[in-house]
Protein backbone atom coordinates (compact mmCIF):
# COMPACT_ATOMS: atom_id res chain seq x y z
CA UNK A 1 0.00 0.00 0.00
CA UNK A 2 1.44 3.39 -1.16
CA UNK A 3 2.25 5.47 1.89
CA UNK A 4 1.72 9.04 1.69
CA UNK A 5 4.20 11.57 3.55
CA UNK A 6 2.66 14.38 5.13
CA UNK A 7 4.56 17.58 4.55
CA UNK A 8 5.27 18.66 8.51
CA UNK A 9 5.96 22.42 8.69
CA UNK A 10 7.50 23.38 11.72
CA UNK A 11 6.22 26.70 13.22
CA UNK A 12 9.11 29.65 12.47
CA UNK A 13 9.21 31.85 15.58
CA UNK A 14 11.23 35.44 14.40
CA UNK A 15 13.01 37.72 16.83
CA UNK A 16 13.03 40.60 15.34
CA UNK A 17 13.53 44.36 15.99
CA UNK A 18 15.95 47.02 13.95
CA UNK A 19 17.18 48.11 17.10
CA UNK A 20 20.46 46.88 18.85
CA UNK A 21 20.64 45.92 22.35
CA UNK A 22 16.36 45.69 22.61
CA UNK A 23 16.38 41.85 23.98
CA UNK A 24 16.23 39.59 20.96
CA UNK A 25 18.62 36.96 21.93
CA UNK A 26 18.11 37.00 25.57
CA UNK A 27 14.06 36.18 24.80
CA UNK A 28 14.52 33.93 22.46
CA UNK A 29 17.17 31.91 24.73
CA UNK A 30 13.96 31.95 27.37
CA UNK A 31 11.08 31.17 24.61
CA UNK A 32 13.79 28.00 23.50
CA UNK A 33 13.87 26.75 26.89
CA UNK A 34 10.52 27.38 27.93
CA UNK A 35 9.15 25.32 24.83
CA UNK A 36 11.71 22.67 25.68
CA UNK A 37 10.34 22.25 28.86
CA UNK A 38 6.81 22.34 27.79
CA UNK A 39 8.24 19.24 25.66
CA UNK A 40 8.48 20.28 22.17
CA UNK A 41 11.42 19.97 19.52
CA UNK A 42 13.08 22.95 19.16
CA UNK A 43 15.41 24.28 16.32
CA UNK A 44 17.37 27.14 17.10
CA UNK A 45 18.90 29.40 13.95
CA UNK A 46 21.12 31.90 15.19
CA UNK A 47 21.11 34.95 11.43
CA UNK A 48 23.99 36.47 13.42
CA UNK A 49 26.65 34.43 13.64
CA UNK A 50 29.57 37.16 13.61
CA UNK A 51 27.90 38.38 17.03
CA UNK A 52 26.33 33.99 17.65
CA UNK A 53 25.17 35.48 20.85
CA UNK A 54 22.63 33.17 20.69
CA UNK A 55 24.62 30.04 19.39
CA UNK A 56 27.44 30.91 21.86
CA UNK A 57 24.90 31.20 24.98
CA UNK A 58 23.24 27.68 23.60
CA UNK A 59 27.04 25.96 23.23
CA UNK A 60 27.74 27.49 26.62
CA UNK A 61 24.46 25.52 28.37
CA UNK A 62 25.53 22.79 26.95
CA UNK A 63 29.26 22.52 27.68
CA UNK A 64 28.23 23.02 30.67
CA UNK A 65 25.55 20.66 31.34
CA UNK A 66 27.64 18.16 30.26
CA UNK A 67 30.90 19.07 32.62
CA UNK A 68 27.95 18.80 35.07
CA UNK A 69 26.36 15.56 33.43
CA UNK A 70 23.20 17.39 34.24
CA UNK A 71 20.14 16.52 31.57
CA UNK A 72 19.29 19.27 30.03
CA UNK A 73 16.92 19.12 27.39
CA UNK A 74 18.74 21.31 24.37
CA UNK A 75 17.75 22.17 20.97
CA UNK A 76 19.44 21.66 17.54
CA UNK A 77 21.08 24.67 16.74
CA UNK A 78 22.54 25.97 13.84
CA UNK A 79 24.14 29.87 12.78
CA UNK A 80 24.37 31.86 9.21
CA UNK A 81 26.31 34.44 8.29
CA UNK A 82 25.88 36.93 5.45
CA UNK A 83 26.97 36.28 2.06
CA UNK A 84 30.58 37.69 1.17
CA UNK A 85 29.28 37.66 -2.39
CA UNK A 86 30.14 40.66 -4.12
CA UNK A 87 26.77 41.99 -5.74
CA UNK A 88 23.77 42.57 -4.14
CA UNK A 89 21.76 39.98 -6.03
CA UNK A 90 24.20 37.30 -5.68
CA UNK A 91 24.49 37.78 -1.86
CA UNK A 92 20.46 38.03 -1.40
CA UNK A 93 20.14 35.03 -3.49
CA UNK A 94 22.57 33.38 -1.42
CA UNK A 95 21.51 34.07 1.86
CA UNK A 96 18.17 32.92 1.02
CA UNK A 97 19.49 29.64 0.14
CA UNK A 98 21.61 29.44 3.63
CA UNK A 99 18.14 30.16 5.58
CA UNK A 100 16.01 27.75 3.63
CA UNK A 101 18.26 25.18 3.84
CA UNK A 102 18.88 25.48 7.67
CA UNK A 103 15.33 25.65 8.10
CA UNK A 104 15.03 22.31 6.15
CA UNK A 105 17.98 21.04 8.38
CA UNK A 106 16.21 21.66 11.63
CA UNK A 107 12.95 20.88 10.41
CA UNK A 108 13.72 17.27 10.45
CA UNK A 109 14.00 17.21 14.26
CA UNK A 110 11.96 20.36 15.44
CA UNK A 111 8.39 21.02 15.70
CA UNK A 112 8.97 24.64 16.36
CA UNK A 113 12.25 27.02 15.37
CA UNK A 114 13.64 29.62 16.98
CA UNK A 115 15.19 32.33 14.98
CA UNK A 116 17.35 35.33 16.07
CA UNK A 117 17.71 38.44 14.21
CA UNK A 118 20.37 40.26 13.68
CA UNK A 119 20.05 43.74 15.35
CA UNK A 120 19.87 45.73 12.00
CA UNK A 121 17.75 45.92 8.75
CA UNK A 122 19.47 43.15 6.83
CA UNK A 123 18.45 40.87 4.24
CA UNK A 124 18.58 37.99 6.38
CA UNK A 125 16.44 39.53 8.54
CA UNK A 126 13.88 40.61 5.86
CA UNK A 127 13.41 37.30 4.74
CA UNK A 128 13.01 35.86 8.15
CA UNK A 129 10.31 38.46 8.98
CA UNK A 130 8.95 37.01 5.37
CA UNK A 131 8.94 33.17 6.60
CA UNK A 132 7.54 33.92 10.39
CA UNK A 133 4.69 32.42 11.79
CA UNK A 134 5.03 34.55 14.89
CA UNK A 135 7.26 37.48 15.43
CA UNK A 136 8.30 38.78 18.43
CA UNK A 137 9.52 42.20 18.36
CA UNK A 138 10.99 43.04 22.24
CA UNK A 139 10.69 46.74 22.73
CA UNK A 140 12.55 48.72 25.89
CA UNK A 141 9.16 49.90 28.26
CA UNK A 142 10.14 53.58 27.06
CA UNK A 143 8.98 56.36 24.43
CA UNK A 144 12.80 56.72 22.61
CA UNK A 145 12.09 53.09 22.12
CA UNK A 146 8.55 53.79 20.26
CA UNK A 147 10.38 55.13 16.95
CA UNK A 148 10.98 51.57 16.16
CA UNK A 149 7.48 51.13 15.68
CA UNK A 150 6.21 54.51 14.64
CA UNK A 151 6.13 58.42 15.00
CA UNK A 152 3.73 59.56 17.49
CA UNK A 153 2.68 63.21 18.21
CA UNK A 154 3.98 64.05 21.18
CA UNK A 155 0.75 66.37 22.78
CA UNK A 156 -1.36 64.01 21.83
CA UNK A 157 0.03 60.57 21.44
CA UNK A 158 -1.28 60.44 17.73
CA UNK A 159 0.37 58.13 15.23
CA UNK A 160 1.83 60.33 12.38
CA UNK A 161 2.92 57.62 10.94
CA UNK A 162 4.27 54.09 10.66
CA UNK A 163 8.40 53.44 11.14
CA UNK A 164 10.31 52.07 8.31
CA UNK A 165 10.30 48.88 10.44
CA UNK A 166 6.64 48.92 10.96
CA UNK A 167 6.09 48.84 7.14
CA UNK A 168 8.61 46.48 6.61
CA UNK A 169 6.61 43.78 8.88
CA UNK A 170 3.49 45.19 6.85
CA UNK A 171 4.96 44.10 3.69
CA UNK A 172 5.90 40.90 4.72
CA UNK A 173 2.48 40.24 6.00
CA UNK A 174 0.71 41.27 3.32
CA UNK A 175 2.68 38.98 0.81
CA UNK A 176 2.03 36.02 2.93
CA UNK A 177 -1.33 36.40 3.33
CA UNK A 178 -1.85 36.68 -0.62
CA UNK A 179 0.64 33.71 -0.96
CA UNK A 180 -0.62 31.33 1.67
CA UNK A 181 -3.60 32.86 3.43
CA UNK A 182 -1.76 33.26 6.50
CA UNK A 183 -1.11 35.69 9.39
CA UNK A 184 2.23 36.20 10.85
CA UNK A 185 1.01 36.76 14.67
CA UNK A 186 3.05 39.77 15.36
CA UNK A 187 3.52 40.17 19.34
CA UNK A 188 5.44 43.87 20.35
CA UNK A 189 7.08 43.02 23.91
CA UNK A 190 7.82 45.51 26.45
CA UNK A 191 11.18 44.60 27.72
CA UNK A 192 13.18 45.97 31.10
CA UNK A 193 10.02 46.46 32.83
CA UNK A 194 10.19 48.69 35.96
CA UNK A 195 12.63 50.94 35.45
CA UNK A 196 10.71 53.98 34.39
CA UNK A 197 8.34 56.45 36.79
CA UNK A 198 4.96 55.40 36.71
CA UNK A 199 3.38 58.00 35.06
CA UNK A 200 5.26 57.05 32.01
CA UNK A 201 4.69 53.80 32.02
CA UNK A 202 1.23 54.12 31.66
CA UNK A 203 1.93 56.58 28.62
CA UNK A 204 3.92 53.71 26.97
CA UNK A 205 1.27 51.33 28.18
CA UNK A 206 -1.91 53.76 26.28
CA UNK A 207 0.20 54.19 23.25
CA UNK A 208 1.36 51.04 22.52
CA UNK A 209 -2.84 50.03 22.81
CA UNK A 210 -3.64 52.23 20.12
CA UNK A 211 -0.29 51.85 18.01
CA UNK A 212 -1.43 47.71 18.24
CA UNK A 213 -4.82 48.77 16.47
CA UNK A 214 -3.69 50.91 13.97
CA UNK A 215 -0.53 48.63 13.35
CA UNK A 216 -2.11 45.53 14.16
CA UNK A 217 -0.23 43.79 16.91
CA UNK A 218 -0.71 42.68 19.82
CA UNK A 219 1.15 43.22 23.47
CA UNK A 220 2.78 41.33 26.34
CA UNK A 221 4.89 41.97 29.03
CA UNK A 222 8.65 41.07 29.01
CA UNK A 223 11.10 40.76 32.14
CA UNK A 224 11.81 43.45 34.50
N1 LIG B 1 14.77 42.61 30.72
C1 LIG B 1 16.09 42.82 30.82
N2 LIG B 1 16.61 43.30 31.96
C2 LIG B 1 17.93 43.54 32.07
N3 LIG B 1 18.84 43.33 31.09
C3 LIG B 1 18.39 42.86 29.93
C4 LIG B 1 16.99 42.58 29.72
N4 LIG B 1 16.84 42.13 28.46
C5 LIG B 1 18.06 42.14 27.90
N5 LIG B 1 19.00 42.56 28.79
C6 LIG B 1 20.46 42.73 28.55
O1 LIG B 1 20.63 43.69 27.51
C7 LIG B 1 21.71 43.34 26.66
C8 LIG B 1 21.22 43.21 25.23
O2 LIG B 1 20.33 42.10 25.16
P1 LIG B 1 20.32 41.12 23.90
O3 LIG B 1 21.71 40.71 23.54
O4 LIG B 1 19.35 40.05 24.20
O5 LIG B 1 19.73 42.12 22.81
P2 LIG B 1 19.64 41.91 21.23
O6 LIG B 1 18.40 42.60 20.80
O7 LIG B 1 19.77 40.47 20.90
O8 LIG B 1 20.93 42.69 20.72
P3 LIG B 1 21.52 42.70 19.21
O9 LIG B 1 20.62 43.60 18.44
O10 LIG B 1 22.90 43.24 19.37
O11 LIG B 1 21.49 41.29 18.71
C9 LIG B 1 22.29 42.05 27.23
O12 LIG B 1 23.38 42.39 28.04
C10 LIG B 1 21.16 41.48 28.05
O13 LIG B 1 21.61 40.69 29.10
MG1 LIG C 1 21.13 39.53 19.56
Amino acid sequence: MATVALERRPHLIVLGNEKGGSGKSTVAMHVIVALLRDGWRVGALDLDARQATLSGTLAARAAFAERRAIALPSPACRAISRSAADSRAEAEAEEAQRLDAAVADLARESDIIVLDCPGADTNLARLAHARANTLITPINDSFVDFAMLAKVEAENLDVIHPSIYSEMVWAARKRRLARERRQIDWIVMRNRLGNAEARNRRDVGTTLDVLARRIGFRTVRGFG
